[in-house]
């Protein structure tokens, strides 16, 4: 007779950087080559057992990156105890987005927001621009959590939300 804890958690980031693909993974363990690009936003949910105990369903709010939907993104960030900030790691202009989005959610999100920071597309490693250790540095300062993932691969994806359910308050 465990404990459910339900959060709502919100993707964030510039288009293509793969949000809709990381949600995928995660409540479907399947991935797209063609995926197409989100229109307004998408809601899936998806639960994760930390023990015999303790269950925490997310209500996630997968987010559209292009710039005509920027004006959308409060009503889905408002109320969210938690955010992924995701990022390219091939793309550096998507960090710098990235960067914004955090500052966004610093000024008007609930302030007890739990923000994860996410490189996405570690499988691209060849055409890596943005240097591990720089996101790193920038999260920890900004006092994010961070992983860098690949919803190609699987690659840290469960680990990312495992993290995020983990620093939520249950109690
Ligand atoms: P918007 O909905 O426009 O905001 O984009 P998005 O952030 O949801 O990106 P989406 O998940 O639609 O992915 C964009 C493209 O990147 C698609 O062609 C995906 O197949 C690809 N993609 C997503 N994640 C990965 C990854 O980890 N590795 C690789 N190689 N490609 C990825
Ligand atoms: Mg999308």
């Amino acid at each position: 007779q465990g404990k459910t804890y339900q959060f709502k958690l919100v993707l964030l980031g510039e288009s293509a950087v793969g949000k809709s693909s990381l949600v995928t993974r995660f409540v479907k363990d399947h991935f797209d080559e063609y995926r197409e690009s989100t229109i307004g936003a998408a809601f899936l949910a998806q639960t994760i057992t930390l023990d015999d105990s303790t269950t925490v369903k997310f209500e996630i709010w997968d987010t559209a990156g292009q710039e005509r939907y920027k004006s959308l993104a409060p009503m889905y960030y408002r109320g969210a105890s938690c955010a992924v900030v995701v990022y390219d790691i091939t793309q550096t202009s998507s960090l710098d987005k990235a960067k914004s989005w955090v500052d966004e959610l610093h000024r008007q999100a609930d302030p007890d927001i739990v923000i994860a920071l996410c490189g996405n597309k570690t499988d691209l490693e060849a055409r890596r621009a943005i240097d591990t250790k720089a996101a790193q540095e920038y999260a920890d300062e900004a006092g994010l959590l961070f992983f860098e993932t690949s919803a190609k691969t699987a690659h840290n994806v469960n680990e990312l939300f495992t993290a995020i359910a983990k620093r939520m308050p249950l109690e």
